[in-house]
């Protein structure tokens, strides 16, 4: 009997302990100008992560245009370009936050071919970006299909015109991950969606303005109030393209990502 309450108090102590044990983070990430890596730092600062950046052996230092000449060879041919071996053992982390920029709608080649040479199986990961526009959720399902013995959670993405708002953001995203501790502002769920109204999508153009890569106009809407205004998440004419809008009481209202 006192063998056995033994066994259970060492029982009891190893499951505490687990629970107690600070879980190891590996921040590993792609930028090409530094979007993604002021995300990926924020992450390393917030949560004392270790960081280490993916680095192809032919780097794309061009300018934009060059890169896009490259990367159209790349995509034509099928080649993913080689990227260095990375130096950290995955064994030695509970959880990856795995970052790149969003290139042609989704990973951009150099962290899409490192996915090549990591197995992330049983990890959990937690996918960042940054975009112009938008890319997060095809970029999300490109990662689970390249890695999918992972336990690949919700991401984090931001275009790259709203650096400003990354450590408010990501404070925010890993206290709502439960990954720091923290209080934050519970959001309302948004409203059902709706029309939208002359007002509304008058909005809807200011946010996204002469964005060149927006051609869609708006059609439904939901809203919901946050601190200091209104999000919006407005339908659009193409099948499947929604776009986040944020209206700042007394401000211009800008866009936040496209869904597409
Ligand atoms: C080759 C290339 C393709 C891109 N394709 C997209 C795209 O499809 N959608 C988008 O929203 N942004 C696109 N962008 C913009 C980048 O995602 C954006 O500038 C990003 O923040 C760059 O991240 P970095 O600074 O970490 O390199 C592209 C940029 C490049 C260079």
């Amino acid at each position: 009997m006192k063998k056995l309450l033994l066994m259970i108090a060492a029982t009891l102590m190893a499951v505490s302990c687990a629970q107690d044990k600070t879980p190891k983070y590996l921040v590993l990430y792609y930028s090409q100008t530094n979007t993604t890596k002021a995300v990926a730092e924020e992450l390393c600062k917030k949560l004392g992560a270790d960081i280490e950046e993916i680095t192809p052996v032919n780097p794309y230092n061009g300018t934009y245009e060059e890169t896009i000449a490259r990367c159209m060879r790349e995509r034509e041919s099928g080649e993913l370009p080689e990227v260095n071996p990375i130096a950290a053992n995955l064994d030695d982390y509970d959880v990856i936050f795995f970052g790149y920029p969003i290139w042609f709608g989704t990973i951009a080649l150099p962290a899409a071919s490192a996915l090549k040479n990591v197995d992330f199986s049983g990890k959990t990961v937690v996918p960042f970006c940054s975009f112009g526009s938008g890319g997060l959720e095809a970029g999300i399902k490109d990662l689970k299909a390249a890695q999918p013995k992972a336990n690949i959670l919700s991401g984090y993405g931001v275009r790259a015109a709203r650096t400003d708002a990354i450590p408010a953001e990501v404070d925010r995203f890993l206290k709502e991950g439960g990954f720091i501790d923290g209080d934050y502002e519970e959001y309302e769920a948004f409203s059902a969606v709706r029309p939208a109204s002359e007002a509304e999508v008058a909005i809807f153009n200011a946010a996204v303005g002469t964005y060149p890569m927006i051609q869609e106009k708006a059609t439904n809407v939901a809203s919901r109030p946050i601190p200091g205004g209104t999000e919006y998440l407005f339908d659009t004419n193409a099948p499947g393209i929604k776009i986040y809008v944020v209206a700042p009481n007394g401000k211009e209202p800008y866009f936040t990502r496209v869904v597409r």
